[in-house]
């Protein structure tokens, strides 16, 4: 409830974006704390953040708009570590496992990971859902805790983000979900930035997805993102710098919890899909150029057991048993090539909706998710398939799940008769700070 003692009126603020007008910095200030406190309610928070879905904010608005998120709660200080810090930050896509084998493998080069992650929401997996189908881990450290595991133990830690940290994206994050206003590029460069800047990391390599699979569907749109999340960063004195890549089609071999687990720990030791390791390896080496160590041979710490060696450690320091089985699930169904000829496209947004539906994801927060749900992928786009062939193993605890989980695959597989030119790279562009 407005009280006398506040600075400002929520509707106020709210008409000012519904008519096209910028918000005056201490009104911003105002607008997120009183959110954070209660004192704006949902309602009224729906309404702003739909208007300016419609209406944008200019860049002063945003960096504005970062750091009072950013200020809601509290903030990681890892200046006392002897060694520097690098971050990975991925808007969200389908099969993205990248920071379970990155940030053992970035340790490897006396550079800290604070990979403070989250859960999936939708069709995006969540690092958090992942790992924990490892038996025994346990997302929930505090900041002496993560502090320990950089300086004396594995060098990367991956846990979940404090409750303390950005709490206003916390809620209006989750008021984003289910009002339609995700898919706005102020609302995600500020939520984003504002948790990583509060995390404390001196570098920061952004992984922004487009596709069908990503919030952003068309490159523009992520080259916009991604430019505007570098500004962010380097304004708050973070090295921060993007790769584009590739989320038309799922990344890897599996989507889904302990699936994509099976497939990091490949990578881990060696082997892996080519698009995870290049992948891996492409934003580590950015990692590492930021943390000022360009000339170091990444993909060695993959083939020789470093980085499977700060896996393990890193794993078990949290309560988990890295070597125990993972998690199966109890049935499976396979898709077939209905003709012959070669695929030419498998699509990151049916896969994705396919795994969530199975089982691999949650419909509303705080639900529990199938450790073992998900999809197994046998061919990629361009691969060659005899009519018959297994093209996806679907996996579920709940058979009942089948039907409308086959559903969401509807149109998503194209076969053709040529082989196709066109296979997207996984890397689609850059984006940098002026002076990285
Ligand atoms: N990830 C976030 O943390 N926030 C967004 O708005 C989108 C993706």
């Amino acid at each position: 409830m407005l009280t006398k003692t506040e600075a400002f009126d929520a509707v106020d603020v709210i008409r000012i974006k519904r008519d096209g007008g910028r918000i005056p910095d201490p009104m911003i200030d105002w607008v997120i704390d009183a959110y954070t406190r209660g004192v704006v309610t949902d309602e009224q928070m729906s309404a702003l953040a739909m208007a300016i879905f419609l209406r944008g904010m200019d860049r002063e608005e945003i960096v504005r708009w970062t750091m009072a998120m950013m200020n809601s709660g509290e903030r990681l200080n890892f200046s006392k570590l002897t060694k520097p810090t690098a971050d990975k930050h991925s808007t969200g896509g389908v099969g993205d496992k990248i920071t379970l084998p990155l940030a053992p493998l970035v340790a490897c080069f006396d550079v800290a990971v604070p990979q403070l992650s989250g859960r999936g929401l939708g069709h995006t997996g969540g690092t958090l859902d992942k790992l924990e189908s490892i038996p025994g881990w346990d997302p929930n450290l505090d900041s002496q805790q993560i502090f320990e595991m950089l300086e004396n133990g594995p060098g990367a830690v991956i846990c979940a983000a404090t409750s303390g940290l950005a709490p206003a994206d916390k809620k209006l994050y989750a008021l984003r979900d289910v009002t339609a206003t995700v898919d706005c590029i102020p609302l995600i460069a500020s939520s984003i930035m504002s948790k990583k800047i509060a995390e404390g990391t001196s570098a920061l390599v952004l992984d922004v997805k487009v596709g069908s699979g990503a919030f952003m569907r068309e490159l523009d749109q992520g080259q916009k993102l991604a430019e505007t999340m570098v500004a962010l960063g380097e304004d708050a004195g973070v090295k921060t710098s993007a790769l584009l890549t590739n989320m038309s089609t799922p990344l890897g071999l599996t989507v889904g919890n302990a699936l994509e687990v099976r497939e990091s720990v490949e990578v881990l030791a060696g082997g892996g899909p080519e698009d995870v390791v290049d992948l891996t390896v492409s934003l580590a080496r950015e990692m590492l150029r930021l943390a000022g160590k360009d000339d170091v041979d990444v993909r060695a710490a993959l083939s020789d057991g470093r980085a499977m060696d700060r896996w393990n450690q890193m794993i078990s320091d949290q309560g988990g048993d890295p070597f125990a089985p993972l998690p199966v699930a109890k049935h499976q169904e396979q898709i077939v090539a209905e003709e012959s000829g070669y695929l030419s496209e498998l699509d990151a947004w049916g896969v994705g909706i396919c795994a969530w539906r199975l089982g691999a994801g949650r419909t509303r927060q705080g639900e529990a998710v199938q450790a073992g749900a998900g999809v197994e992928i046998h061919a990629k786009p361009g691969d060659a398939v005899k009519k018959g062939d297994p093209l996806l193993t679907l996996h579920t605890d709940t058979p009942e799940r089948f039907k409308r989980s086959i559903e969401a695959l509807d149109g998503a597989i194209k076969i053709s008769s040529d082989r196709p030119t066109d296979v997207p790279q996984i890397i689609l562009g850059r984006a940098f700070g002026s002076d990285n």
